[in-house]
């Protein structure tokens, strides 16, 4: 049996896109393996958001450029974002390279790895496919109690600085029905929570049934403890998925809410289509519907054009939501985007700067909530062992922070946990 190598960058929809290629291949003939100098085929799962994500990538890629002269048998695929983004570029760059292939050509793979493939057209794994969903593809996906469940796929939005639409295509959504018996299959084997993915989850639809409706039908699951979905969009919290949120037990009370800025100037200028105004709202019917639900976030900093006062309108933000948790990102600007065009115009250490500033910021916000759960008692959905130490086991709250305690438990097992110590990332106790 031919043997593939895959490493996964980027965000959970390419760790889930992973499980899938991975399954797919299996039922072709291949076999996975976790050590590169097994492999017939080595192949990169990318990720193209920041420059950063591909700088790395392209590290590696001269590594196994380098690993390639003495393993010339071993064929070199780069997949996913990164690969749809760059194209050609990507091959120029690094010759090694034997094939791309990007999020909508994993169906091809097979063929495509075929050894009499090579004087193929290099370009038929990079072809965007609107129709495209996988729905019959079989995923290998990992053991666990969590599983990941890609329910749409790409994005309409065109947020000005993001390369998202144009590497992962339109917006397409697969079969409602389908999905659930999918998660059913998947709670019969031993999953107790789902994690629903698309990069804007929440404008999910098939047929009648919109993001509101996939959640309450999965909900119905006997066994599902927990509902989870990632990302959504502010504008597509509809009344109706607020509803579900706040009345249905199963979905966790905890939301990924990307704010991405916090002036509506800066707001406008990367096509999001909300105000501050809109959003300070939408976090207050959240607060008011769905009971103690932890909010997390998205913000760059240094947007084309941020000056001081926008910068200070987001850090206001950031104050006033006390978000859980946050991912703060520098502006990277990407080619092919509409906001590449605009003048990059604030400096590396200014952006850092102000990143570093958000980051001291939240460090201090999210270690006061969590230290504010000191003495009470939360339940954990125990995942495995924690590094801290023998016997230790670790598993996460409704409201998605990370609890390590010292058993006995077993992953899979609802435990309650009082808390007896908390960082910003964590908190400590043992079993009550
Ligand atoms: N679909 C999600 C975002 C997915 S990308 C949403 O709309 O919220 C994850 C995050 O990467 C984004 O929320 C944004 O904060 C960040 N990001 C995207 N493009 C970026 C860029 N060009 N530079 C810096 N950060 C970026
Ligand atoms: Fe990118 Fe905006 Fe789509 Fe999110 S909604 S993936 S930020 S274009
Ligand atoms: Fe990166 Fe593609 Fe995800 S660009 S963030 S891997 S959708």
């Amino acid at each position: 049996m031919p043997s593939v190598y895959l490493e996964t960058y980027g965000c959970q929809m390419n760790v889930a896109d992973t499980e899938l290629i991975l399954g797919h291949l299996a039922a072709h003939g291949w076999r996975p393996t976790t050590a590169p100098d097994d492999a017939d085929v080595i192949l990169l799962n990318t990720c193209a958001i920041r420059e950063h994500a591909e700088a790395r990538v392209l590290g590696r890629l001269g590594e196994l450029a380098r690993f390639k002269r003495r393993r010339p048998d071993v064929r070199l695929g780069v997949a996913g974002c990164m690969a749809q983004h760059l194209r050609d570029k990507l091959a120029a760059r690094v010759p090694d390279i034997d094939l791309l292939v990007g999020p909508d050509g994993y169906r091809r793979l097979p063929d495509l790895l075929r050894a009499d493939a090579a004087d193929r057209d290099p370009h038929v794994g990079l072809r965007l496919d609107p129709d495209e969903t996988y729905a019959d593809l079989p995923v290998a996906r990992a053991p666990g109690v969590r599983a990941w469940v890609t329910v749409m796929r790409g994005c309409d939005r065109f947020c000005t600085f993001c390369i998202v639409p144009y590497v992962r295509g339109r917006e397409r959504s697969l079969p409602g029905p389908a999905l659930v018996d999918d998660v059913r299959r998947l709670v019969a084997g031993g999953v107790r929570e789902v994690v629903f993915l698309g990069q804007t989850v929440n404008a999910y639809h098939d047929r009648d049934w919109d993001f509101a409706d996939l959640l309450r039908r999965t909900a119905e699951i006997p066994g599902l403890l927990r509902i989870r979905f990632t990302s959504p969009h502010p504008s597509d919290m509809t009344e109706r998925l607020i509803d579900v949120m706040g009345t249905c037990p199963t979905v966790a009370p905890q939301l990924h809410l990307p704010l991405q800025a916090g002036s509506d100037r800066v707001l406008a200028r990367m096509g999001r289509d909300y105000t501050v105004a809109a959003y300070d709202a939408l976090v207050e019917r959240l607060r008011e519907r769905v009971r103690g639900i932890a909010l997390s976030t998205d913000v760059i900093v240094g947007f084309p054009g941020e000056d001081e006062d926008d910068f200070a309108a987001t850090e206001a933000v950031v104050r006033r939501t006390r978000y859980d948790s946050a991912f703060l990102f520098k502006y990277s600007a990407r080619e092919g985007t509409r906001a590449f065009r605009w003048e990059d115009d604030i400096p590396d250490e200014e952006k850092g700067r102000r990143l570093r500033h958000l980051i001291a910021l939240q460090e201090e916000i999210s270690a006061a909530i969590n230290r504010s759960l000191v003495g009470t008692e939360v339940e954990v959905l125990v995942e495995g062992a924690a590094r801290r130490g023998e016997g230790w086991m670790s598993g996460k709250t409704p409201h998605l922070k990370t609890a390590v305690f010292p058993g006995p438990a077993a992953p899979g097992d609802l435990v309650h946990v009082r808390v007896e110590g908390a960082t910003s990332h964590s908190l400590i106790g043992g079993l009550a």
